[in-house]
C-alpha cells in the first residue's frame, strides 16, 4: 500500500482487501466520469472525514483512516480510560510499594533473635583424647544449639597461640593451633554450622600480639618497617618507665635485652601490646579481619578494646588512694586508667573496622557482627560509645556484664536496677543484650547460688534484647575447685582469688567417666556434680534447668512480645522484680515475675492494665497451666514465672518513663504483619 499524502488524499489500497463502504463512496465521488476505480481513490478534502467514517475498520489501514476512527467517541473514551487507568495503577502501585516499605519494620537481624552461646574451646568437647577441647569435638556437639534453638556461636579463641593466656596470647592471627586442630578442622567446622543455619561469631585480639608473634621478634631486633609494631621506651631496669600496672598485675613494662629497652603489656609481659599509632600496625590488624571474613565468619567478639590505644607521654596514672606508698602499687586496681583504657582515638579504629566488616555485610541474611568487650564499671557511658552515634556505626552492641553483679545485690531490687540502669543509658535506637558469665568470671550459679539458676536464666531469656549464655549455664554448671598448686590461669597465679580455672571446667555432657568430655585426664577438673548436672540427664527430666532454658529460648523466639515487645517496669521490692513484655495489635502480652530474695506475694491490683486473672505459661517450678489473680501472685525463693493473659489495653502510653522498645512494630492480626508504628 502507498499513500499520498494527507493534502493529496489518494489511498492505494491493497489489492484483495476489500471495502464495500468506500467503493460505494467512492462511486459517487467520481459521479459517472468514467469507470469507479476499485484499487485507488481520490477523496475530496472536504467530505475526506465523513468518506473515511465509512470505511470498517481493518488491519493494516493507513493513518489518516486509522486517525479519523481513533478520534470517534466509541474509541477514543474506552482508549482514554484505559490511559488513565494505567496511569493511575502504576501510580497506586508505586504509592503502594513506597507505603509498604515504609510501613515495614525492620527485619530482626540473626544476633537480635538468637542468643549468643560462648564456648571456651579448651573446655567444649575433645575428640581426640588429649583431655583439651578441639574444634572437631565443637562439630560433633553442634546439635545441641539445634535442641536449644540456639542460632550464634561465639568461639573463645583458637589461634596458635604459647597458651600462655590459653589462647588470648597470638602467635599468629592466620593459624589454628595445633591443639584445638588444622585449617581445615576449621573450614569443616564452619561448613557445618553454617549447613545448620549456625553462626560462627570468633575471638579477634587487636591489643596485644604474644612475644612469639613474628612480628615481635623482628621489632625487638629493630628490623626496618618493625621497629614501632609495639610500645617501646627507654628504660633503666629494674625500674620501669612509669607506674602503669598490667590487669594481671605488676608493672605493666618489661626490659627486653635484645633490644634493650621497655616494652608495654597492659596484660601479661607474654603479650605485648600492639602500637595502634603505627599506620602498619592498623593496616595489619585490618587484614586479618578479612582474612577470616573471606573465610566466612559471622562475626567478631572484640577483645579488651578499650585497651588499644595509650597516652604516647608515659606520665604516671593517678593512684586512688593517694596516701599508698608507690612502690606497693601493684594491681589495676590501684590506678585511675587515665592513660592506658579509652583514649582519644580508640573509636575511629573501632570505626574502621565496622566500616570494613559492612562491606562483607551486603548480602541478605550475611550481617557481619560485631560485639566489644570492655569493662567500664561506674563509667557506663564509656561503655554505651561503642555503640556508635545516630549515624556513625560502631559494634552492634557492647557486652553489657552488670548483670554478672546481681549476686553482689541479689534481690528484686537489685535486678530491676541493673536492668534500667542499661535501659536507661542506651541510646535511642540501639538494641539490648545481657551477660550473666563468661570466662573471665566466676560462674553466677556459684555466686548467686544454686537455688537463683533458673531465675537468673528465666531473667536472661526474657529480657528485651539478646542473651549470651557461657556454656554449661543452660544445664546450671558451677564453679569447680581447683587447688592453689594445680591453678593453671596465669591472672590466679598473681591472685589465687582472682583465678579464672573454676568457671573454665569441662562441659559435663553425661554422667560417664569425665562427663562425656573426654576419655583421658581432663586439663582441669571436672566439677564432681557432673552424675546429676549434665546434658544427657537433663534432656530425660522435663522440670530439668536445661527444658526449661530450652522452653524459654524457643518461647522468645515464637512470642512476638518477648521477641521485639516492648517491655515495662510494673514491680519492684526486695524479693520480686516484674515486668510485662507487650506489643501493639498482638493479643497476648506477658507478665515475668521474678524472685530474687525470699518467699513473696505480690499485689499488682494497682496494675489497671493487667487482667484480674493470668495463667502461667512457664515456670521455674512447675506451674504451667496455673491461674493466678493478680493481687496475689506467690512466688517461693528464686521462683520464676511467665505469666500469659489476653488483653487490647496496653501499659506503654501510660508507663512512659518505666518502658522500652528496641526495633518498634505493631502486629495487625487482620493480615498477620508486623507494621511500622
Ligand atoms: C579479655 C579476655 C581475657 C583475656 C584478656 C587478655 O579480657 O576475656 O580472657 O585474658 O582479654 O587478652
Amino acid at each position: 500500500m502507498t499513500k499520498d499524502g494527507v493534502n493529496g488524499t489518494a489511498v492505494e489500497m491493497i489489492e484483495g482487501i476489500k471495502n464495500e463502504g468506500f467503493q460505494e463512496e467512492a462511486a459517487e465521488n467520481h459521479g459517472g466520469q468514467g469507470e469507479p476505480n476499485t484499487s485507488s481513490l481520490v477523496l475530496s478534502p472536504n467530505r475526506e472525514e465523513s468518506a473515511y467514517t465509512q470505511i470498517k475498520p481493518y488491519a493494516g489501514m493507513p493513518k489518516e483512516v486509522l486517525l479519523l476512527y481513533s478520534n470517534q467517541v466509541r474509541y477514543r473514551l474506552p482508549r482514554e480510560l484505559l490511559f488513565w487507568l494505567t496511569i493511575v495503577s502504576t501510580v497506586g502501585l508505586v504509592a503502594l510499594t513506597s507505603a509498604v516499605i515504609a510501613m515495614s519494620p525492620r527485619c530482626l537481624g540473626w544476633w537480635q533473635s538468637s542468643a549468643v552461646y560462648q564456648i571456651y574451646p579448651r573446655s567444649f568437647k575433645d575428640s581426640n583424647n588429649d583431655g583439651i577441647g578441639d574444634l572437631k569435638g565443637i562439630e560433633e556437639k553442634l546439635e545441641h544449639f539445634e535442641y536449644l534453638n540456639i542460632k550464634a556461636v561465639w568461639i573463645s579463641p583458637f589461634y596458635k597461640s604459647p597458651m600462655k593466656d590459653f589462647g588470648y596470647d597470638v602467635e599468629d592471627f592466620r593459624d589454628i593451633d595445633p591443639l584445638f586442630g588444622t585449617m581445615q578442622d576449621f573450614e569443616n567446622l564452619l561448613a557445618s554450622m553454617h549447613s545448620k543455619g549456625l553462626k560462627m561469631i570468633m575471638d579477634y585480639i587487636p591489643n596485644h600480639s604474644s612475644d612469639k608473634h613474628r612480628w615481635f621478634q623482628l621489632s625487638r631486633n629493630r628490623t626496618r618497617g618493625y621497629e614501632d609494631y609495639y610500645i617501646w621506651t627507654d628504660c633503666t631496669p629494674p625500674v620501669p618507665p612509669n607506674n602503669w600496672v598490667s590487669v594481671f598485675g605488676n608493672s605493666s613494662w618489661t626490659y627486653d635485652e635484645v633490644r634493650d629497652q621497655c616494652y608495654l603489656h597492659q596484660f601479661l609481659k607474654g603479650q605485648p601490646d600492639l602500637n595502634f599509632r603505627n599506620p602498619r600496625v592498623r593496616e595489619e590488624m585490618t587484614d586479618i579481619i578479612r582474612f577470616w571474613l573471606d573465610k566466612g565468619v559471622d562475626g567478631f567478639r572484640m577483645d579488651a578494646v578499650k585497651h588499644i590505644l595509650e597516652a604516647q607521654h608515659l606520665r604516671d596514672e593517678p593512684q586512688v588512694d593517694p596516701n599508698q606508698p608507690p612502690e606497693s602499687v601493684d594491681s589495676e586496681s590501684d590506678l585511675y586508667h587515665d592513660y592506658t583504657t579509652s583514649q582519644l582515638g580508640l573509636h575511629d579504629i573501632l570505626r574502621g573496622w565496622r566500616v570494613e566488616m559492612d562491606k562483607y555485610s551486603r548480602e541478605p541474611g550475611r550481617h557481619r557482627f560485631m560485639v566489644t568487650e570492655s569493662y567500664d564499671y561506674k563509667e557506663i557511658s564509656k561503655t554505651m560509645m561503642y555503640y556508635g552515634t545516630p549515624t556513625v556505626k560502631e559494634s552492634d552492641f557492647p557486652f553489657n556484664f552488670y548483670l554478672i553483679d546481681l549476686p553482689n545485690r541479689l534481690s528484686g531490687d537489685g535486678a530491676f536496677d541493673l536492668v534500667n540502669l542499661w535501659m536507661t543509658n542506651m541510646p535511642e535506637g540501639k538494641w539490648p543484650n545481657w551477660v550473666v558469665g563468661n570466662h573471665d568470671k566466676p560462674r553466677i550459679t556459684t555466686t548467686a547460688g544454686t537455688e537463683y539458676t533458673r531465675v537468673i536464666n528465666m531473667l536472661l531469656l526474657t529480657l528485651p534484647g539478646t542473651p549470651t549464655t557461657y556454656y554449661g549455664e543452660e544445664i546450671g554448671m558451677e564453679n569447680v575447685n581447683v587447688s592453689e598448686s594445680e591453678i593453671q590461669d596465669p591472672f590466679g597465679k598473681f591472685n589465687p582469688n582472682m583465678s579464672r580455672d573454676p568457671q573454665r571446667s569441662p562441659m559435663q555432657w553425661s554422667a560417664e567417666e569425665n562427663a562425656g568430655f573426654s576419655q583421658n585426664k581432663t586439663w582441669l577438673p571436672i566439677h564432681p556434680n557432673y552424675t546429676t548436672v549434665n546434658v544427657e540427664s537433663q534432656k530425660s527430666d522435663s522440670g530439668s534447668v536445661l527444658e526449661q532454658y530450652r522452653a524459654l529460648s524457643f518461647l522468645r523466639e515464637t512470642e512476638l512480645p518477648l521477641h521485639r515487645g516492648w517491655t515495662c517496669f510494673v514491680h519492684r521490692d526486695a524479693d520480686v522484680f516484674a515486668f510485662v513484655r507487650e506489643m501493639d495489635g498482638f493479643p497476648v502480652a506477658f507478665l515475668v515475675v521474678l524472685n530474687f530474695g525470699g518467699d513473696a506475694l505480690t499485689d499488682l491490683s494497682g496494675v489497671l492494665e493487667l487482667p484480674d486473672e493470668l495463667k502461667v505459661r512457664v515456670g521455674t517450678s512447675g506451674r504451667e497451666g496455673t491461674l493466678l489473680h493478680k493481687s496475689k501472685i506467690d512466688t517461693k525463693l528464686g521462683e520464676g514465672l511467665v505469666l500469659e493473659y489476653s488483653s487490647n489495653q496496653r501499659l506503654h502510653p501510660g508507663h512512659g518513663s518505666s518502658c522500652f522498645v528496641s526495633e518498634k512494630a505493631c502486629y495487625l492480626s487482620a493480615l498477620d504483619i508486623l507494621y511500622k508504628c
